[in-house]
C-alpha cells in the first residue's frame, strides 16, 4: 500500500477507505471513523518536526488554534483522551486525595484504574441520576475538613456529554455553578470533554459558554470531530507546562506528531458544523428504535449522537442481540445484560441507519 501513497495514489486510498473496505454498518462509537480525504491530503502535506523539543509547526498550530478557540493560554496535544484526564488527575491532586466524579464516567470507568496506579488517587463516585453532576450532588461528597481522617477532595471532574448516560448534556448554568461553588471551596474542576463540540452543538451555544469555568479541560479530535487521533488538553500557561512533562512521563511523546494533528486541524475546523446532522440521524434511530416491540428508548434524553436501547422486553438479552446484529453487518455494543449503545458519526448515514433499524427488527422478531 506505501508505495501507492502518493498525490496521484490518493484516489485509490479514498476509494479503498470510503467505499471498498465497508462492511459493516458500524455503530458501535464515533471513534471508527476514518480519516476524510481531506485529512489524509493534509496528514501528506504536513510540515513535521521533532515534538518533544516543541518543533513540529503544525502540532504548535493545532495548539495555538485550539488555545484561541477555547480562550486559553495554552494547549498540549496528546494521543488520547485517557492521557488528558489522566495527565489533569495528576497535576490537580496530590497522593491520597480523592476526585469526585459522576458513577459512570469514563474516568472512573474505562480508565484503566489509571488514577489510583500513577497518581494514588481514589474516586468518589456520585451518582447523577441523569447523569449530570451538580453541585447539589457534590456538596454532601465534599471532604474538605477532618484532615486526620478523611482523604481530602482534591478534585472534581464533570463529563460533558456524558457517554455512559447516553451523551446527555449538562447546561451551562449548572457548570458554572458547580465551578463557582467549587472554586470558593479552593476545589479545582476538570472537564472531561472529550465530546463538548456535540454539547455546544445541542444546547447552540459558542463552546466557550460550556467550558471557562473549568480550571483545565481536554477534548477529543477522535471523536464525533472524525479525526483518526488525538485530543488536546487546555489550560493555563504554567499547567500545560507541567502537563508537557506529565505527557512525556507516560510516554506520550510523539515525535513528528504533525501528520495527526493535520488531520485534527482538519476536524477542528470542519468537524464542529456537522455535528447536528449526527444528533438529528440519533433521534431518527432513536424513534425507530422505540417503534420496535420491546425495545424501549427515553427518546427525551437523546440529545446528542448517542442512543441507549434498552431490549429487556424482548426474549433476548443485550449480548445476545449484539451478536445476531453483527450476523447481519450491523454493529453496536451492549452496555449490560439489557442496553445497547448506538453511536452515530461522520461515516453512517440515514440509509444505513435504516439498515440498522431493519436488521434489529429482523432479529427481535426471528424473522
Ligand atoms: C467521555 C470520554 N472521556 C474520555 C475518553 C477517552 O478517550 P480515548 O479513547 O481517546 O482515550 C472517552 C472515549 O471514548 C470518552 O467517551
Amino acid at each position: 500500500m506505501r508505495g501507492r501513497f502518493s498525490p496521484k495514489g490518493l484516489t485509490e486510498v479514498e476509494e479503498m477507505n470510503h467505499r471498498g473496505v465497508r462492511r459493516a454498518v458500524d455503530l458501535r462509537s464515533d471513534t471508527v471513523t476514518r480519516p476524510s480525504p481531506e485529512m489524509r491530503r493534509a496528514m501528506m502535506v504536513a510540515e513535521v518536526g521533532d515534538d518533544v523539543y516543541g518543533e513540529d509547526p503544525t502540532v504548535n498550530r493545532l495548539q495555538a488554534r485550539a488555545a484561541a478557540l477555547f480562550e486559553r493560554e495554552a494547549a498540549l496535544f496528546v494521543p488520547t483522551g485517557t492521557m488528558a484526564n489522566q495527565i489533569a488527575v495528576h497535576l490537580h491532586t496530590r497522593p491520597g486525595q480523592e476526585a469526585i466524579v459522576e458513577v459512570r464516567s469514563h474516568l472512573f470507568n474505562l480508565e484503566m484504574g489509571m488514577a489510583a496506579a500513577f497518581s494514588g488517587c481514589q474516586f468518589r463516585p456520585v451518582e447523577a441520576p441523569s447523569g449530570r453532576l451538580s453541585w447539589a450532588l457534590v456538596e454532601p461528597a465534599l471532604r474538605l475538613q477532618d484532615p486526620y481522617n478523611k482523604a481530602r477532595t482534591g478534585l472534581v471532574v464533570l463529563e460533558n456529554t456524558h457517554n455512559l448516560a447516553g451523551g446527555i448534556v449538562t447546561s451551562a448554568a449548572a457548570c458554572q455553578h458547580l465551578c463557582d461553588e467549587l472554586h470558593r471551596r479552593e476545589v479545582p474542576v476538570h472537564l472531561d470533554g472529550a465530546r463538548i463540540f456535540n454539547a455546544a452543538a445541542a444546547l447552540d451555544l459558542p463552546v466557550t459558554q460550556l467550558t471557562t469555568p473549568f480550571d483545565s479541560l481536554m477534548f477529543c479530535l477522535s471523536k464525533g470531530l472524525g479525526a483518526p487521533a488525538g485530543s488536546l488538553l487546555l489550560g493555563s500557561t504554567e499547567f500545560i507546562h507541567q502537563a508537557r512533562i506529565v505527557r512525556k512521563m507516560l510516554g506520550g511523546g510523539m515525535r513528528q506528531a504533525g501528520v495527526l494533528a493535520a488531520a485534527g486541524l482538519v476536524a477542528l475546523e470542519s468537524g464542529p458544523g456537522r455535528l447536528a446532522q449526527d444528533h438529528a440521524l440519533a433521534r431518527h434511530l432513536a424513534a425507530g428504535l422505540a417503534s420496535i416491540a420491546g425495545v424501549s428508548v427515553a427518546l427525551d434524553q437523546v440529545a446528542t449522537n448517542i442512543v441507549i436501547g434498552d431490549v429487556g422486553q424482548t426474549e433476548f438479552t443485550a449480548p445476545a442481540v449484539v451478536a445476531k446484529l453483527a450476523e447481519r453487518n450491523v454493529l453496536a455494543s451492549a452496555l449490560d445484560g439489557r442496553r445497547i449503545r448506538f453511536v452515530t458519526h461522520c461515516d453512517v448515514d440515514q440509509t444505513q441507519c435504516d439498515e440498522a433499524l431493519f436488521a434489529l427488527r429482523a432479529v427481535i422478531e426471528r424473522q
